[in-house]
């Protein structure tokens, strides 16, 4: 019977990290720099809410775009951060995290053969989805730029089925991220083509250095085609809560509606109603400001260690990843790591689950305690050492 199953569905391969995370699960004694979530708990006041939220009987079915206190609250957010303005009852929805957000943003706006550009080493969480949805993944090669996107290598690779570019910023999982130049840039070539750019900022609130987040959506010519993508999973510790949102003009909101009502109904009743308080709390309470200091101090101190040992390694401005190269010791990034876990019992992810594009690096996540990191890291160095003395 499994033949007659969808055949998409089936070409889908399950990630390369699964192999790591079930030999991570096997033993505890493993530094774990897999994991693409923050270590710390959801601030008190958001969990507060969710247990008022119970008491309460939030417990039906929402509107389908999402309580209207959300996306009013999602609106001023955006708003005030980053100079983005939406209307929450057109332009707005509420979303099963930003995974979903993505999912119905494809469903939406492909057609069967339409072109979508990556730039690459990119999140694995596209590429499968864009290719169930019919479309065709093309991937960018950012490896001689700084993993950069440039408008001249979007260019080399725009054809007459291009329908999607895929915007990440800040990046994972690099932690680069768009600077307003690069956006002017890039939409100077894209203002008047039929091309959708899918922005992915759920790391927006995670940068470093007084660097700021742009979005591309802030170009008046672009807001019309952008869908811009963003969550409470990263920037509130909130990735179980599982509330994304999409930020797109009326016409295309309209369509996404619908997808969306289909798949989903609505989002969790009471994650909506927790993720109401931790918008309107205030933007960038204590608990945030906290979180996103110590990021950037573990930012500090992984990427020192890293260049100490030799290692390439682009500095992160965003996100809480960090992709180095390996050493060329004749190892793909897959074996570096399952050597790495079973020498010295450290986890991290091979770059080529970002495309094949990523192999030659790997991914460490710093989202771990600095007492975690500083082990991680000493073991890491001894078996770079044991690897490059051979
Ligand atoms: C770039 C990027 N987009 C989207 C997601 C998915 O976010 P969510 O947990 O809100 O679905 C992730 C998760 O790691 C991510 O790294």
């Amino acid at each position: 019977m499994k033949n007659l199953l969808n055949e998409k569905v089936r070409n889908i391969e399950i990630s390369g990290i699964r192999k790591i995370l079930n030999k991570v699960a096997e033993n505890p004694n493993i530094i774990n720099l897999t994991f693409g979530q923050p270590d710390f708990q959801t601030p008190s006041y958001i969990k507060e809410a969710a247990k008022k939220a119970l008491d309460d009987n939030y417990t039906g079915y929402t509107t389908n775009a999402g309580l209207i206190e959300l996306r009013q609250a999602a609106s001023d957010y955006q708003k005030k951060l980053y100079g983005l303005e939406y209307d929450p009852e057109t332009e707005i929805l509420v979303t099963t995290g930003a995974s979903e957000a993505i999912d119905i943003a494809f469903e939406t706006i492909l057609t069967p053969g339409d072109e979508v550009l990556m730039p690459s080493p990119i999140y694995s969480g596209y590429e499968p989805v864009v290719k169930l949805r019919g479309g065709v993944p093309v991937f960018m090669d950012t490896n001689e730029q700084n993993f950069k996107i440039t408008a001249e290598l979007i260019e080399k690779h725009i054809t007459e089925k291009t329908r999607c570019l895929i915007l990440s910023s800040p990046s994972n999982p690099i932690g680069t991220i768009l600077t307003k130049e690069e956006i002017l840039d890039i939409s100077n070539l894209l203002k008047d083509k039929n091309i959708f750019v899918l922005s992915d900022e759920v790391y927006s609130e995670l940068i470093y250095d007084d660097e700021e987040h742009i979005s591309i959506a802030n170009v008046p010519e672009m807001r019309e085609k952008t869908i811009v993508i963003n969550a409470l999973s990263k920037s509130h510790a909130m990735t179980g809560w599982r509330i994304g949102f999409t930020f797109a003009p009326a016409f295309l909101t309209e369509e996404l509606l619908k997808v969306h009502s289909y798949i989903a109904v609505c989002a969790n009743s009471i994650s909506q109603v927790a993720a109401t308080e931790a918008l309107r709390q205030g933007v960038r309470t204590e608990e945030i400001e906290l979180m996103k200091k110590s990021y950037k101090e573990r930012r500090d101190y992984v990427y020192k260690r890293i260049k100490k040992m030799g290692l390439e390694c682009v500095k992160p401005k965003g996100a809480f990843y960090i992709f180095p190269k390996i050493p060329k010791v004749g190892l793909t990034s897959a074996e570096f790591i399952e050597g790495m876990i079973d020498q010295v019992q450290v986890a991290a992810i091979p770059g080529d689950a970002f495309t094949s594009y990523g192999e030659g690096y790997i991914r460490l996540s710093y989202a771990q305690s600095i007492e975690d990191l500083k082990t991680g890291i000493d073991r890491m160095e001894q078996y770079v050492n044991t690897l490059t003395q051979e």
